[in-house]
């Protein structure tokens, strides 16, 4: 068989499994950019092979208080990329200015080639950038189906004339309920899906928003603290979902204070203090920094998330606290 005739793409379905109980340890696109990023200097601002998101000179102040001061940033492409920090590092308010959420005070930034500077939220995750909130935003009073649908793209059959023709529209409706019922399986909500939004715990919002956030097949998704409030029983599979994203091509920047989540799934480690980049490289390298762990880590960086009873140890951040309910 000509292996070389094979998209890419297909490729990447090719993952391996590791033994029984252990996680998913490789796959087409893991491996690439694995490789790709294995020579990246451990510098703050290093320039990655094949970045899809960069930003440059990027600041935003609140009164007296500068929350992000980025001067250079590259995000590679097909990665799983970890942005950590302490709280009020600017982590929330740089995934806010990406993705058109805050204007920043001066500052330019490129997704996949397209300035996005004065873009509408909107418009960014038409251009397939999707974020997650820390705090999570599901419409309490929708079905968890409905809130699915609503991650949709527009369909032809919401606009005024197409409405009229009912054939056409159907068709996208069905296959937008065949994909949010597939996310739902993967995000194990699909026994959830008639229940009202509202009657969710915090963990089940979390992986309601992530699974809507995918409704429209994002090249790069920004999860702000994913697995806060998510019970520990679930965080393997949430772990196994993400990585599942880049099995299929997907970019992911996630936010998170649990250090094993990064040690586990990230190919690169991204450190933020004080509005700026203060650290970035491999994970092993930057999490064994004696002097990135004494500033920024400090207590969270050794725990083992492979020991499932040090899960519920982990201390859940400031900012996660209110959403309460546990899964
Ligand atoms: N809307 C706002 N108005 C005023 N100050 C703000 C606002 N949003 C953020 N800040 C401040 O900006 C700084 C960065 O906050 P940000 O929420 O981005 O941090 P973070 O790294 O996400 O923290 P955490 O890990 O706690 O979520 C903090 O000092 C915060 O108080
Ligand atoms: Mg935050």
């Amino acid at each position: 068989m000509a292996e070389q005739n094979i998209p890419f793409h297909d490729l990447a379905k090719w993952a391996t499994k590791a033994p029984e109980g252990e996680g998913l340890i490789s796959t087409a696109f893991g491996d690439k950019v694995q490789k790709d990023l294995e020579f990246v200097d451990n510098t703050p601002g290093v320039p990655k092979p094949d970045p899809i998101l960069v930003a440059d000179t990027v600041t935003r102040k609140f009164g007296g208080v500068t929350a992000v001061d980025v001067q250079h940033f590259e995000i590679e492409r097909h990665g799983i990329t970890a942005l950590i920090g302490p709280n009020g590092a600017g982590k929330t308010t740089f995934f806010n200015l990406m993705t058109g959420f805050d204007t920043p005070n001066s500052g330019t930034w490129q997704f996949d080639g397209h300035p996005l500077s004065s873009v509408s939220p909107e418009k960014v995750a038409r251009m397939g950038m999707v974020r997650t909130f820390q705090l999570t935003k599901v419409m309490s009073r929708l079905t968890v189906l409905d809130n699915m649908l609503l991650g949709a793209p527009v369909q032809p059959g919401e606009g005024m004339l197409t409405s009229l023709f009912p054939v056409r529209w159907r068709k996208y409706e069905k296959q937008n309920i065949e994909k949010a019922e597939s996310l739902l399986e993967r995000f194990l909500l699909i026994k959830k899906k008639d229940d009202f939004a509202g009657s969710l715990s915090g963990g089940q919002r979390k992986l309601l928003e992530m699974a809507r956030a995918l409704m429209r097949d994002p090249q790069l998704v920004m999860l702000d603290e994913p697995m806060a409030g998510v019970n520990p029983a679930l965080k393997q599979s949430l772990l196994d979902c993400i990585m599942s994203l880049r099995e299929d091509g997907t970019t992911v920047l996630f936010v998170e204070h649990d250090m094993n989540m990064v040690r586990h799934i990230a190919d690169w480690v991204t450190v933020m203090a004080e509005g700026k980049i203060v650290a970035e490289g491999q994970p092993k390298s930057v999490m064994n920094d004696q002097a990135v762990v004494d500033a920024y880590l400090g207590a969270r960086a050794n725990i083992d998330l492979g020991d499932i009873d040090n899960l519920e140890e982990i201390a859940p951040s400031a900012g996660t606290q209110a959403e309460g309910a546990e899964l």
